[in-house]
C-alpha cells in the first residue's frame, strides 16, 4: 500500500494553515507539485489533512460508498448557524435530506419560478444598470434580492426598509461566518464581530419566527409543511441557512464570471447575440465556468474509519480537504485544463458532466442545485436579451478564493441596452 505523500508535521510548529489561508492555490499547487502528487498530507486546522485535487479522488471520497465519512464542518459553524443539516452524519442526515429535498423537487421549483422572473424583470430595467457598473455588485444585490422573496419572503418594493434591514443583519451574521463549505477559520473576524453575527443571528431568528405565522403560502409557511417542519428547531435553523448572505454570494460568484467569460468575447459579439436564445451554447458556457471557477474552492469530510482513496490508506480520525479547484483542473480529465473553452463541452468532454463538483456530488451533494441552475439560467437569459456587455479595457481579472471565489478587485462593464424604453 503506497504512503501519503508529505508530513503531517508536529502538533502546532508544524500547522501549516497560516500557508493555506495566504493563497490556497499556491499552497496546493506547490505541494502537489513537490510530491508529484495530487494527493498529499500536511497539518492543518492542527490536524492532519489529506489535501486531495484528482478529480477522481475527490469523486471516491464525496460517493463515501462505504459511509466511512463525517461532514467536518460541525465545530466551526454550528454556532453561528445553530443545528442544521450540514452538521449532521449518518442516519439522521439521510432523513433531513428526504425531507429538505421535498422543498426542490421539480413542483416546488416551478412555483418559485414566478418570483425569480419578476425580480430579474424589475431589477433589470433600474436606470443605474446603464452606466459604469461593478459586476459583482451588480450581480450580488440582485441574488440578494431572489434569496431573501424566495426564502424569507421580503417584500422588497413595498416594505424597503424591513428589506433593508434584513440584508444588514444577513451581512452582519456572514461576518461572523467563517468560510462555507471549506470551513476553515479565517483570521479574519475578530471577537466583537464574532459577537456582533451572534447578535444578528437571534435577531434573524425572531424575524423567521414572524414570517412563519404570516397567512401566506410561500417558502416559510412550506417549510413547515415536511416531516420534521413542525419542529421550530429544524424550520428556524433552515430558513436561517437558506437566506444566509452564504447563498448569493455563490450564485453571484458564477454570474460574474459567466459575465465576464462572454463580455470578453468582443471581437465575436456574435456570441452575447446567440447566448440568450441558443441553450446549448449557453450551457457549455455555464459548464465550463463552473469548472474552472467554482464558488467554494472545496470542502470537508473526517474519517470515521482507515479509508483507502486511490491506492492510499487515510486512518481514522484523519481530514480531507478535497480541492475543487484543482480537481477540476486535473489534466487527466480534462485536456488542457487552465484554457476556457466551452466547445469541451459538446465534444472531448460531452459526457463528463459527473467530473464537475461544484455543487458537491454523492449522498452530500447539493440539494439546491437544480433552483441555482434555474436562477442562473432566467438571469443570464434576460440580462443579454436586454444588455449588450462590455468591459473596460485593462482590469486586473484575477480571482480570489476564499470565502467564496470572486474578483480580487471591481470589475467594470458598461451595459448598452439592446432596445431603447
Ligand atoms: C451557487 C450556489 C451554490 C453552490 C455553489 C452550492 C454548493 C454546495 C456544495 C459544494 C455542497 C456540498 C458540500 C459537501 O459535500 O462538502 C452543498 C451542499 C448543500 N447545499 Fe448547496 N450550493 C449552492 C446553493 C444552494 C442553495 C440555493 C441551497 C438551498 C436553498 C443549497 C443547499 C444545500 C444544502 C442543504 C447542502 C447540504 C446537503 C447535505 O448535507 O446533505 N445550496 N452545496
Amino acid at each position: 500500500m503506497a504512503t501519503i505523500p508529505g508530513s503531517a508535521g508536529l502538533p502546532l510548529i508544524g500547522d501549516k494553515s497560516y500557508e493555506f489561508y495566504k493563497d490556497p492555490v499556491k499552497f496546493v499547487n506547490k505541494y502537489m507539485q513537490q510530491y508529484k502528487s495530487r494527493l498529499f498530507i500536511a497539518r492543518f486546522l492542527n490536524k492532519p489533512t489529506v489535501f486531495i485535487g484528482s478529480n477522481s479522488a475527490v469523486h471516491e471520497i464525496l460517493a463515501d460508498s462505504e459511509s466511512c465519512m463525517d461532514l467536518g464542518y460541525k465545530q466551526f459553524m454550528e454556532e453561528i448557524y445553530g443545528d442544521n443539516i450540514l452538521f449532521t452524519d449518518g442516519d439522521a442526515a439521510f432523513n433531513l435530506r428526504s425531507a429538505l429535498l421535498q422543498l426542490f423537487n421539480e413542483d416546488s421549483l416551478k412555483t418559485y419560478q414566478d418570483t425569480v422572473d419578476k425580480i430579474v424583470d424589475k431589477k433589470l430595467m433600474q436606470p443605474n444598470f446603464e452606466e459604469q457598473c461593478c459586476i459583482y455588485e451588480v450581480m450580488k444585490r440582485l441574488c440578494t434580492e431572489i434569496c431573501l422573496s424566495l426564502f424569507l419572503d421580503v417584500d422588497f418594493e413595498n416594505a424597503e426598509d424591513m428589506a433593508k434591514t434584513i440584508v444588514n443583519l444577513t451581512t452582519t451574521h456572514w461576518h461572523g461566518i467563517i468560510s462555507v463549505p471549506i470551513a476553515i477559520k479565517l483570521p479574519l473576524t475578530d471577537g466583537s464581530t464574532y459577537n456582533k453575527a451572534l447578535h444578528a443571528k437571534e435577531q434573524l431568528l425572531k424575524i423567521i419566527h414572524c414570517k412563519k405565522k404570516a397567512a401566506e403560502d410561500k417558502f416559510p409557511q412550506k417549510i413547515q409543511e415536511i416531516p420534521h417542519g413542525g419542529e421550530e428547531m429544524f424550520s428556524n435553523n433552515h430558513l436561517l441557512l437558506f437566506t444566509s448572505a452564504l447563498v448569493p454570494k455563490a450564485l453571484s460568484s458564477l454570474l460574474t464570471s459567466f459575465v465576464i467569460e462572454v463580455a470578453q468575447t468582443q471581437g465575436d459579439s456574435d456570441i452575447q447575440d446567440r447566448i440568450q436564445t441558443d441553450t446549448e451554447l449557453m450551457n457549455s458556457y455555464l459548464l465550463e465556468v463552473q469548472r474552472l471557477y467554482p464558488p467554494f474552492l472545496g470542502g470537508r469530510r473526517i474519517m470515521k474509519e482507515d479509508v483507502m482513496v486511490n491506492g492510499y490508506k487515510i486512518p481514522k480520525g484523519h481530514a480531507v480537504l478535497y480541492v475543487t479547484y484543482s480537481a477540476h483542473r486535473d489534466p487527466k480529465a480534462f485536456t488542457d485544463p487552465g484554457d476556457f473553452k466551452p466547445e469541451r463541452w459538446n465534444n472531448s468532454n460531452a459526457n463528463d458532466q459527473d467530473k464537475l463538483l461544484c455543487f458537491g456530488s454523492g449522498p452530500r451533494g447539493c440539494i439546491g442545485q437544480t433552483l441555482v441552475w434555474n436562477i442562473i439560467q432566467t438571469v443570464i437569459k434576460k440580462l443579454f436579451q436586454r444588455f449588450h456587455i462590455k468591459l473596460q479595457e485593462g482590469q486586473d481579472l484575477n480571482r480570489k478564493m476564499l470565502p467564496v471565489s470572486r474578483p480580487k478587485n471591481n470589475v467594470l462593464a458598461e451595459f448598452t441596452p439592446r432596445i431603447p424604453h
